[in-house]
């Protein structure tokens, strides 16, 4: 191969990370593939807008078709977020037999299985590193360096936002709204921050690593979810004054058939190992049967720390390129066992 094309759907704070470091990392992306990495096609919503990027003009694009449908392109980059278009989108893609990559957890919690299956028929990899905690290698970690072991407990900080705006008020007593909008401007919340203050962006984060680390499909449905809205800065000092921290906490427990997922605002004491887990990082906590007590931490959020876990899915898809290996890896697979069927 001459080079490797990637098409991006979207070029937003996640987008612009994953051009840098295709740039800024050409020489270590060149060496470990065999080929040159070029960003090919940017879908964007303006054309118009102020980007700090070395992109031409002409690879901006507002018409989806142009990235989906050229056929120099082998990778689509999804880095767009929304969930029914955008599911189609890739499902066009996976159809034109293009792998894709994406850091898109609303639609990997809903709609997982079935784009899943559609890679999977058609040869293709789908990868979804960055949909969850950000910057850590954690659904790597699940399905391939734990493999071996039986994961029962998995709790997490799984939200850079609200772990970001609980640190700023416990430590700073700032105003909810205020630090919201600076965690908007730092591009830790989602376009709409709704689902990260309710705890539903968690939620969908929780469903993804408990399907993986317990290898059955766990059904957002099935998460109970409880958000920091209701979190005063009251509730924090007096916390405070008590030695306990406020986090929002994510809590996976497996017995047997049987799975417990949930996510809610959760007094930590200060020695816990999440309880100085701070600002937008984010710390998966991990036990299995065999390996015992794992703890995974790093940024949760943030455009070059989510980067790093899309351009490293992009380097996973063009190994098994060169291998001949697409649709085939062990790396983020597949679990259509359902949790009520396993326990009927
Ligand atoms: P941004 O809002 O910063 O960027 C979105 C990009 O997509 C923009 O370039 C925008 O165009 C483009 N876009 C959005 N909708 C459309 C549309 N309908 N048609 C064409 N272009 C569109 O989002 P982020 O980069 O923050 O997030 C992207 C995805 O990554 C989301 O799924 C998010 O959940 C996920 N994610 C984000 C993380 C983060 O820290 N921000 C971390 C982990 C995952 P334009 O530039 O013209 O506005
Ligand atoms: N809005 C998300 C967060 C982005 O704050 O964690 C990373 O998934």
């Amino acid at each position: 191969m001459e080079s490797i094309s990637i098409g991006l759907l979207g070029l937003g704070t996640v987008g612009s990370g994953v051009v840098k470091i295709v740039e800024n990392h050409q020489d270590k992306l060149t060496h470990q593939i065999g080929c040159p990495v070029k960003v090919r096609k940017a879908l964007v919503q303006e054309l118009e807008k102020e980007r700090d990027l070395k992109l031409g003009r002409e690879v901006l694009t507002t018409d989806p078709a142009e990235v989906l449908n050229d056929p120099e392109i082998d990778i689509i980059v999804e880095v767009m977020g929304g969930i029914e278009a955008t599911k189609e989108h890739l499902l066009s893609a996976l159809k034109q037999r293009k792998h894709v990559v994406t850091a898109n957890k609303d639609l990997m919690a809903l709609h997982g299985p079935e784009l899943l299956k559609t890679a999977s028929e058609n040869g293709c990899d789908l990868f979804y590193e960055a949909s969850v905690a950000g910057g850590i290698p954690i659904l790597r970690s699940l399905v391939d360096g734990l493999s071996s072991d039986r994961i029962t407990k998995m709790m997490g900080i799984v939200n850079g936002t609200t772990n970001f705006i609980l640190t700023k008020m416990t430590k700073e007593g700032s105003n909810f709204e205020e630090v919201l909008k600076e965690a908007q401007d730092l591009g830790y919340a989602e376009a709409d921050p709704t689902a990260d203050v309710g705890g539903l962006d968690a939620a969908r984060k929780m469903a993804i690593l408990s399907t993986l680390g317990f290898s059955m499909n766990v059904d957002l449905a099935d998460v109970k979810v409880k958000g920091i809205t209701g979190v005063t800065g009251e509730d924090i000092q007096y916390a405070e004054q008590f030695d306990y921290a406020m986090k929002l906490i994510g809590y996976a427990h497996r017995d047997g058939e049987k799975v417990e997922v949930s996510v809610e605002p959760t007094l930590l004491q200060k020695e816990h190992p999440l309880a100085s887990v701070n600002d937008e990082y984010n710390a998966v906590y991990v036990y299995g049967e065999a390996v015992g007590e794992t703890m995974f931490y790093g940024p949760g959020a943030g455009s070059l720390p989510t980067a790093t876990a899309v351009v490293s899915d992009m380097v996973g898809i063009m190994k098994n390129m060169r291998l001949g290996v697409n649709g085939k890896s062990a790396v983020h697979p597949q679990f259509t066992k359902k949790l009520k069927e396993s326990s009927e």
